[in-house]
């Protein structure tokens, strides 16, 4: 029997970081599609200049317990339900694991995988079934990033939510898609919550870059398709693949990446 398809007009949506990047071009596509949608980031002004008179605006720090429960009262005193929970804020730590303070690396955890986990706690109780959970990971939450180890083990641990989410959530029909992008044009190399961001990892990967706007086209098909997992760019899928079938090629290919990127900084 063919999956059903999503249907977005008139569908409440809970988008977190919807101040920028790949969260306010997904905002775009979602009140295109007719969808009314709650607005979390803490960029009041950028949240305003994005919502219309039928959105939510919820100034959040996604990393405080407090400001998560209030982004789902909200959500539900606002609208009552909630179909589509999108937990897309995310942060990076870019730093030697051996050498990284813990207190950034705890911060990146709060925002990358506890809020995540904790919407989806508190937003299950008001989900009507056929409703659906979108997890923005990253492709290093499919491939360990050597200069971003710590970020990867966010996403991992985001990953191992998504895909226990989908059949512990499958009785109540609530469906949940793993978004793994690579590398998308936004600000968030420059929003690093500790370390230097790598810039020029390879050409290759750079070609591969994406707009915001972009991915948030192609996370609304595989919305609207119920798809379980999204790579973008496709060609990803190559990483991912090598990871499970010859790790020891792809191990061979990072440590040389992190040759360049040390020879570059020394
Ligand atoms: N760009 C890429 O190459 C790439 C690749 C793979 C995966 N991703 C993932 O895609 C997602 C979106 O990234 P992006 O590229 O769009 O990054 P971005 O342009 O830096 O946007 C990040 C968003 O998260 C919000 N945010 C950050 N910390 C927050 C906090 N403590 N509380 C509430 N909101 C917070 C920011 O809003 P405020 O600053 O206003 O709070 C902003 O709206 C992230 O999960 C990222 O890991 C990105």
């Amino acid at each position: 029997m063919p999956r059903q398809t999503l249907e977005l007009q008139n569908k409440v949506v809970l988008l977190t970081g919807a101040s920028e990047g790949i969260g306010a071009a997904l905002a775009r596509v979602l009140q295109f599609r007719g969808a009314r949608v709650a607005l979390v980031a803490r960029s009041e002004k950028k949240l305003k200049e994005l919502a219309r008179q039928e959105d939510l605006v919820v100034v959040a720090d996604l990393s405080v317990q407090a400001d998560r429960m209030k982004a789902v009262a909200d959500t539900i005193s606002c609208f009552g339900r909630i179909d589509v929970l999108i937990n897309n804020a995310g942060v990076g730590v870019y730093d030697k694991t051996i050498a990284v303070p813990l207190q950034p690396v705890r911060k990146m955890f709060e925002v990358n995988f506890f809020a995540p986990l904790e919407l989806c706690q508190l937003a299950v109780p008001y989900m009507p079934r056929g409703s659906m959970i979108v997890n923005v990971s990253s492709i290093g939450g499919k491939v360990i990033l050597p200069w971003a180890t710590l970020y990867s083990a966010t996403k991992y641990a985001l990953n191992a939510l998504t895909e226990g989410l989908r059949v512990e959530l499958h009785p109540r029909c609530i469906h949940v898609l793993g978004v793994y992008p690579g590398h998308v044009r936004t600000g968030f190399q420059q929003h690093i919550v500790h370390g230097r961001a790598v810039e020029d990892l390879s050409p290759f990967r750079n070609r591969l870059a994406i707009s915001a706007e972009e991915c948030a086209r192609l996370i609304l098909r595989a919305m609207e398709r119920r798809a379980r997992t999204l790579v973008v760019p496709r060609l990803y899928w190559f990483a991912v693949w090598c990871a499970h079938l010859f790790p020891g090629a792809l191990e061979a290919r990072l440590r040389r990446m992190m040759q360049g990127i040390d020879n570059s900084e020394s």
